[in-house]
């Protein structure tokens, strides 16, 4: 009885191919001037153009808003010796649901703080701003929010230039001098960073909070393109493919409790269907609705649940982690998850099976899924040998999410290409420097 409700949460590798497919087809709509805009997955061009050399070089402050930090960020580049130094502000949620002036007002007040005790309130410093919001790019310095993704919600911002709200926001305090010289999203930030180490590194990834990725695109593939023609002929594109389905073209293996995290448990119903089977922000509640299930059945807990289980929102993805990082039938972490954390005073060895095999359902379809994506941007990119730079709560600690992804993008990818998946270190600080860098630098040059 539990294998069948929870079957559904398998997916065949037919069903994973069918998905890599509607995926390449969905991109290609979005890479199309007359598709993109009706096209579910935007394919920004980034304007960023070119992977660091090496001879990058300075002090650049960098912000990292969108993951599960705020940080503001110096960083001194020296070829490629990097050093950095960081702190990490918190963005209460009345300002993550409040207005345009309260969030811009708050991070221009974090970054004078900053600048104030590292004693370097005097400097003009460049900045790099690792926005992981899908933005319409016109420009490096230039990126209009088209709809927030995630827990934000504030008001005033979808549709606005945030390097203008943030050079504002700067201005009215009038206490630090800062230029904002390039935006750019987490994927671009994980990709740049790597690629400084790894010149193969094509692809940036995220399964953190959300989950979107980003690669270098030819420009004769990318017909949105209407910035600089000369070479190189390549931009790196942001996919947003957390938003893939949301025209429904996953609805063939989407599930009822697919459905019902969307409705309720969301503040963007009918959005980022993608993102929702497989990202931090939302697997934990979807392994609860699994569970919640199986006690409503008298299948689990000898049907008693408690009530941190039955609120929405209380299972964290990071209890899935710690779960299947417990030995083969030690069920240390899973009792202490139970018990302590989820306060289930009766439950049998049996129990925890179930409870770990609903988790490692719940991960491993999302690490397919993830797969289905970077097969598919491994055969776009079409390169014997390429990097996928990845980040993220949850690749970093889930115990098997990359074992099971290089797995299943071998068996994916079109034969022949070979990849590595490397972990990229500070993507929104390193990355977001080195691209400041490549900003200034090539304003000089036209200077
Ligand atoms: C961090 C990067 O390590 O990972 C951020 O520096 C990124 O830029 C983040 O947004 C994504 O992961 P999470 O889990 O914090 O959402
Ligand atoms: C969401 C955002 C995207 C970001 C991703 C990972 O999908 O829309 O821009 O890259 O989360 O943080």
């Amino acid at each position: 009885r539990v294998e069948r409700i929870v079957e559904e949460l398998k997916l065949s590798d037919v069903q994973l191919r069918k998905v890599m497919q509607l995926l390449d087809d969905e991109m290609n709509k979005g890479l199309c001037k007359g598709t993109n805009p009706n096209a579910a997955i935007k394919m920004f061009p980034t304007y960023v153009r070119s992977i660091p050399d090496g001879t990058e070089e300075g002090n650049y402050l960098a912000l990292d808003l969108g993951g599960t930090n705020f940080r503001v960020l110096l960083i001194r580049l020296n070829g490629s010796e990097v050093s950095m130094r960081s702190k990490i502000f918190l963005v209460p949620n009345f300002i993550m649901t409040g207005t345009a002036e309260e969030l811009f007002d708050h991070i221009a007040e974090c970054i004078s703080k900053f600048m104030h005790e590292e004693g370097i309130a005097d400097q003009k410093l460049p900045l790099g701003f690792t926005f992981s919001f899908p933005c319409k790019q016109e420009g490096l310095a230039r990126a209009r929010l088209s709809q927030w993704t995630k827990g934000f919600k504030v008001s005033g911002v979808e549709g606005e230039d945030i390097v203008r709200l943030l050079h504002e926001a700067i201005e009215r305090r009038d206490d630090i001098d800062v230029e904002c010289v390039a935006v750019i999203n987490d994927t671009v930030g994980a990709q740049i960073s790597c690629a400084h180490e790894d010149r193969n590194c094509q692809i940036g990834l995220i399964l953190g909070t959300g989950s979107n990725a980003c690669y270098m695109e030819q420009l004769d593939k990318v017909e949105t393109w209407d910035g600089d023609e000369r070479a190189p002929r390549q931009v790196i594109i942001n996919t947003e493919w957390g938003a893939f389905g949301d025209n429904g073209v996953l609805d063939f293996i989407r599930t009822q409790y697919d459905q019902e995290l969307d409705a309720k448990f969301s503040v963007n119903p009918g959005k980022q269907l993608y993102e929702k089977m497989m990202s931090g922000m939302y697997l934990g509640e979807l392994a609860r609705l699994y569970l919640e299930r199986l006690v409503n059945e008298g299948l689990l807990f000898e049907g008693q649940s408690s009530d941190l289980l039955s609120t929405p929102g209380r299972f964290y993805t990071k209890y899935i982690s710690e779960i299947e990082s417990d030995k083969r039938d030690d069920f240390k972490n899973t009792k202490s998850v139970l018990e302590y954390d989820l306060g289930i005073e009766n439950y049998s060895n049996a129990d925890c099976h179930y409870v770990q095999y609903v988790c490692s359902l719940v991960s491993s379809r999302a690490a397919h899924l993830a797969s289905c994506g970077c097969a598919v941007l491994l055969n776009r990119v079409a390169r014997p040998s390429v990097t996928i730079a990845v980040d993220g709560s949850l690749y970093r600690f889930h115990p098997k999410f990359g074992d099971i992804m290089e797995q299943k993008v071998s068996q994916l990818v079109n034969k022949g290409l070979k990849f590595k998946i490397m972990l990229s270190h500070d993507g929104s600080g390193k990355g977001a420097a080195l691209v400041a860098a490549v900003a200034c630098r090539i304003r000089d040059e036209q200077k």
